[in-house]
């Protein structure tokens, strides 16, 4: 497979943005990020769980909720698509995640939303979690576009003692580090020690209220709220649980209950502080997941087939919704298809920017918020790696390989499924539509040729923990 660069599109973006811009006192940009939440955890889809703030923004008259919204298997490539607007197999995030000590990073050829949106004049906070590279300097958050970060740069921590573990498998080491850190100027990343016992909930949710207090109101802002919840491990303070006596105690649905209790409550607090700076009427609040649950650790994707980490739609469907007092005045649901990849250009659009697509992304603004679809995605691609692909032309869905988890070789089978009348993928239909198969085989080989080496590289102890005061620190890679 070759590998493409995007470069000179890229820049010309990058640097003409500020000039396509109208002149209107921009919105500002809220984007809620919850971790592997199942699609079926929302108290309006089982409503044993207890998530009533989110419900009352879900079902707002303000509130738009995307009905098919799409998004990569994993953490990682779902993030990358997120930041840079393009796919991951065209980047080289589309397998797996980027592990603590892993020496990568997103190639910094790819401008993130981040640095576009600061070039329109938006001040721009990361809360929570990165898991985009964090070996060097140049893969930081405010290397990348973000004014200010708080949060930890792995795929996970712990909640109250922000500790993570990493098996080196070459050394037969297991290290183990602090993942908590702050970045106030560019490159400048620092831990912080002081936190122990605090729940990563609260903490991000306080971070983001004194960010949103300290932040001038003459700027725009963009906040990226990337919590933690409702990710494993389960841990949550006993105080959240009270609202789920519908499970039995001590089940891992129970906790996860709680977990996702405490991120509704976290919500809250920072769309309430909006309503006391002011700033809510001119925010755009936006709701999503990076990808499916994982059913061993409490979620559930129901009806889906799948979960996190395969290419069924339990992993990749989402539940995702725009709230605004100010763009929306009428409760829908748009059943358009929507993509990761999207966000980028409809956040540029959302900022003002004339502008139908960035990347492999297209504007969605104009849809959301008015209901005409000016631009229609037909297509999309749920991921394309050596293990498994699957894509999307309309209602159809063709799978090659392995859709589940990474425990088999690629078996070289096409599957076909219709979502329009088989959402769950109960039927494969390959067998009688061979002339649908084969169209969308070659376009999905034809597509494989553009993909780019992934960047994924083995572990190393250059960055273990033990030579930075015992935490998964910065600077130590050379790529
Ligand atoms: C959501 O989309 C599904 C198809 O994916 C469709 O069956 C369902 O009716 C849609 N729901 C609404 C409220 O439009
Ligand atoms: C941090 O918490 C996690 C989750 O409870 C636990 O697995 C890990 O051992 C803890 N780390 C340390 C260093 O105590
Ligand atoms: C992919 O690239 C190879 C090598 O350049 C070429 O032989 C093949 O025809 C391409 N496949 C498709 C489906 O475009
Ligand atoms: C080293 O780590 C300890 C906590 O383990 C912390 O209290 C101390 O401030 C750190 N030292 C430096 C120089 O960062």
């Amino acid at each position: 497979m070759s590998s493409r660069r995007p470069s000179m599109t890229l820049l010309f973006w990058f640097l003409t943005l500020s000039q396509l811009v109208n002149s209107a006192k921009k919105p500002n940009i809220l984007l809620i990020l919850a971790d592997d939440l199942g699609y079926n955890d929302l108290d309006w889809r089982d409503s044993r769980l207890h998530t009533p703030f989110l419900r009352s923004l879900a079902f707002h008259k303000n509130s738009i909720q995307l009905n098919n919204s799409y998004v990569n298997q994993l953490c990682t490539p779902t993030r990358s698509a997120l930041m840079t607007g393009y796919y991951p197999f065209r980047v080289g995030t589309q397998s797996g995640v980027f592990l603590h000590m892993e020496p990568t990073g997103v190639p910094v050829v790819f401008p993130f939303v981040s640095d576009n949106l600061r070039a329109l004049g938006y001040k721009t906070y990361l809360i929570g979690k990165w898991h985009l590279g964090y070996c060097n300097k140049q893969f930081l958050p405010t290397e990348r576009g973000f004014d200010y970060f708080y949060g930890y740069y792995g795929p996970q921590t712990g909640y109250f003692n922000h500790s993570a573990a990493q098996m080196h498998r070459e050394s037969g080491k297991l290290a183990q580090g602090l993942d908590l850190f702050e970045e106030k100027e560019a490159g400048e990343s620092k831990p912080d020690f002081t936190k122990g016992g605090i729940y990563s909930t609260d903490l991000f949710s306080g971070k983001a209220v004194e960010t949103l207090e300290k932040h001038d109101k003459n700027d725009p802002f963009f906040m990226f709220l990337s919590f933690q919840s409702v990710h494993p491990p389960l841990q949550v303070p006993k105080s959240y649980e009270v609202h789920c006596s519908a499970f039995k105690p001590n089940t891992l649905r129970r906790i996860y209950c709680g977990m996702l209790a405490a991120m509704d409550v976290a919500i809250a607090r920072v769309v309430k502080a909006l309503k006391q700076r002011g700033l809510y009427d001119n925010t755009i609040i936006i709701f999503s997941s990076d990808n499916g649950g994982g059913v061993e650790f409490g979620a559930s994707n129901a009806p889906l087939r799948g979960e996190k980490d395969t290419l069924w739609e339990g992993g990749t469907r989402t539940n995702t919704f725009f709230h605004s007092p100010q763009f929306i005045k009428k409760f829908a649901v748009r059943n358009e298809m929507f993509h990761v990849v999207d966000y980028h250009a409809t956040l540029l659009g959302i900022a003002g920017m004339d502008i139908n697509a960035y990347g492999d992304g297209i504007n969605q603004w104009p849809y959301i918020s008015t209901g005409i679809p000016k631009l229609r995605r037909f297509q999309f691609i749920y991921n394309i790696d050596e293990h498994g692909s699957a894509i999307r032309d309309g209602e159809y869905k063709l799978i090659f390989g392995n859709a589940d988890k990474k425990s088999t070789e690629n078996t070289g089978k096409f599957r076909l499924y219709r979502i329009s009348t088989d959402p769950t993928e109960s039927k494969d239909i390959a067998k009688d539509n061979v002339a649908i198969v084969a169209r969308m085989k070659n376009k999905l080989l034809s597509l494989a040729n553009f993909s780019r080496k992934n960047v994924r590289a083995p572990l190393s102890m250059y960055g273990d923990p033990g030579k930075f005061n015992g935490t998964y620190s910065s600077y130590w890679c050379t790529i």
